[in-house]
């Protein structure tokens, strides 16, 4: 029996690509690339949701696909496409939207967040979740794997995917959310209540997969713990829970084991090892990033090759689609 599972994530191109996206994404992908069918998107549409600087999208595009490859995602094993490159996400999404009651949409709390205390919100933004659908269903897709945040969209995928079944006749595949237990949620290093974002107002909070050691040494030394001693996993300390998850992920020890580490040890030590252990975790990554960005052309034809190959699953799907709605 085939029990290879169709699985398809995407990331914004919007910049500022952080250790939370890596450590509750992106590493995932990467991981079980051979046990499965995998596509990923770069997902420019989804990124002009809200006004981005034509020149800048172009190259965080680019630097976004160099950071996947750097990151472990092979082309052999995966196919790796810019989104606005495969036309029919953006054609299923409008199909979708005429399926998808208002009622669903205005729930969405990301939305929700994203829209306070901002002028001149897009239609676009508001319309994400259903172009996310369009991403997932086009593929008839098994599994999502996102962080935490990410939820709430894929369930809004799936139960469209249900609904448009009910009205026209089995046509998707229902996907599932696959959420990494550990390092689902990155916190802020400067704000431990709240999660670390491409869009936080202050960078010293976020950890960048490119920042340059001394960066991010001095980030992680101002990281906001708190004046308790003792390096213990306490979720009831926020700021340090935060810190021993992230020197969890990176070196792979277990959580006893980083404790008898610490024992009878403060918090300068303490961050001192875990900014080495970022350090360390990030080199191979930027040093493969340099390489890549060194030959545009090759990465340039790694994303035509996915599309190429991306393009003729979704118009299957688009095909069927349209014969179910009376399209054509
Ligand atoms: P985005 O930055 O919104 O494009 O998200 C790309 C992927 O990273 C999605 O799967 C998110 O759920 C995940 N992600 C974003 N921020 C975090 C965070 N602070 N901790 C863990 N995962 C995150
Ligand atoms: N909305 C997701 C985010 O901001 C990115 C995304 C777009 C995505 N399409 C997707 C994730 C399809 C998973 C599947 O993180």
């Amino acid at each position: 029996m085939d029990t290879r599972k169709r699985i398809f994530s995407g990331i914004q191109p919007s910049g500022n690509t952080h250790i939370g996206n890596l450590l509750g994404a992106i590493r995932h992908w990467a991981a079980r690339q051979t046990e499965n069918d995998n596509l990923f998107c770069v997902v420019d549409l989804h990124a002009i949701t809200v006004y981005q600087d034509p020149a800048e999208l172009k190259k965080h595009t680019r630097e976004m696909a160099g950071l996947l490859l750097a990151a472990g995602i092979s082309p052999q094993h995966s196919i790796l496409f810019v989104q606005s490159h495969v036309s029919a996400h953006a054609e299923l999404a409008w199909i979708l939207n005429c399926v998808i009651p208002m009622g669903w949409m205005s729930r969405m709390t990301q939305y929700k967040e994203k829209s306070k205390n901002r002028e001149n919100v897009s239609v676009g933004l508001f319309d994400y979740p259903a172009l996310m659908a369009a991403d997932i269903l086009l593929y008839q897709t098994h599994q999502v794997p996102v962080g935490e945040d990410q939820k709430q969209h894929v369930e809004l995928a799936r139960d469209t995917a249900q609904r448009f079944n009910n009205l026209f006749g089995e046509t998707f595949t229902i996907p599932e959310p696959v959420i990494a237990g550990n390092g689902a949620r990155i916190m802020g290093l400067d704000d431990p209540t709240k999660k670390m974002s491409k869009s936080s107002p202050r960078a010293e909070g976020v950890i960048l997969l490119l920042d340059p050691p001394d960066a991010i040494r001095t980030k992680i030394r101002r990281a906001k713990t708190d004046s308790l001693s003792g390096i213990v996993f306490d979720e009831g300390r926020p700021g340090l829970y935060n810190l021993l998850v992230i020197y969890e992920l990176v070196t792979g020890l277990g959580r006893s084991e980083i404790e008898d580490r610490f024992t009878g040890k403060g918090y300068g030590v303490f961050k001192n090892e875990l900014a080495e252990a970022v350090v360390e975790y990030l080199r191979p990554l930027q040093t493969r990033y340099a390489e890549f960005t060194a030959d545009p052309a090759r990465l340039d034809s790694i994303l035509a090759e996915g599309a190429a190959k991306a393009r003729p699953l979704a118009e299957q799907t688009l095909k069927l689609v349209k014969e179910r709605v009376g399209l054509g």
